[in-house]
C-alpha cells in the first residue's frame, strides 16, 4: 500500500539508498508518535531500495537480544548467507568481511555458553 504525504521523507531515505549504492554509508533516524506511520514509511523505503536493485537486510534490536552475541548481526546477515551458494558466500565474505566470518559460521564459533 502506498504511503501518503511522505514525499519529503521518502526522498531523504531514497537519497540514503542512492548513497549506499555508491558504497557511502549513512544513518537515518525515524521518530514519531505511536501509529504515525514509522513502520509504513520504512516499508516503503525498503521497497524503493529494492527497486534500485539493492539488497535490503533487516533486523530488530530488542533488549532480549542483549545476551545473544552479535544477535543483530545474525538477524541481518544469516538469511543472506543461508541463501547464498558457496561462490556467493565466498564473495560476500571476501576482503575486510573475512574478519567477520568466524561470527557468521553456522556453528557460531563466537557463540558463548551462558553461565546462568
Ligand atoms: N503516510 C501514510 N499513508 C497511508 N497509510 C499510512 C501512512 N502512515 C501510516 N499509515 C497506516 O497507518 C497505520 C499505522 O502505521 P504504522 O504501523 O506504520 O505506524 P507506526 O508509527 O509504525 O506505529 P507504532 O508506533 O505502533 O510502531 C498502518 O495501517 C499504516 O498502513
Ligand atoms: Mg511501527
Amino acid at each position: 500500500m502506498a504511503v501518503l504525504e511522505r514525499e519529503e521523507e521518502l526522498a531523504l531515505l531514497d537519497a540514503a539508498a542512492a548513497a549506499a549504492a555508491r558504497a557511502e554509508g549513512s544513518v537515518a533516524l525515524i521518530e514519531g508518535p505511536a501509529g504515525i506511520g514509522k513502520t509504513a514509511l520504512l516499508r516503503a523505503a525498503r521497497a524503493a531500495a529494492r527497486e534500485r536493485g539493492l539488497t535490503v537486510l533487516g533486523g530488530v534490536a530488542s533488549a532480549l537480544d542483549r545476551d545473544f552475541p552479535f544477535g543483530l548481526v545474525h538477524q541481518l546477515l544469516d538469511p543472506l548467507l543461508a541463501a547464498a551458494g558457496p561462490d556467493r558466500r565466498a564473495r560476500l565474505l571476501a576482503g575486510a568481511a573475512a574478519q567477520a566470518e568466524p561470527v557468521l559460521r553456522p556453528q557460531g564459533a563466537f557463540c558463548t555458553a551462558s553461565t546462568g
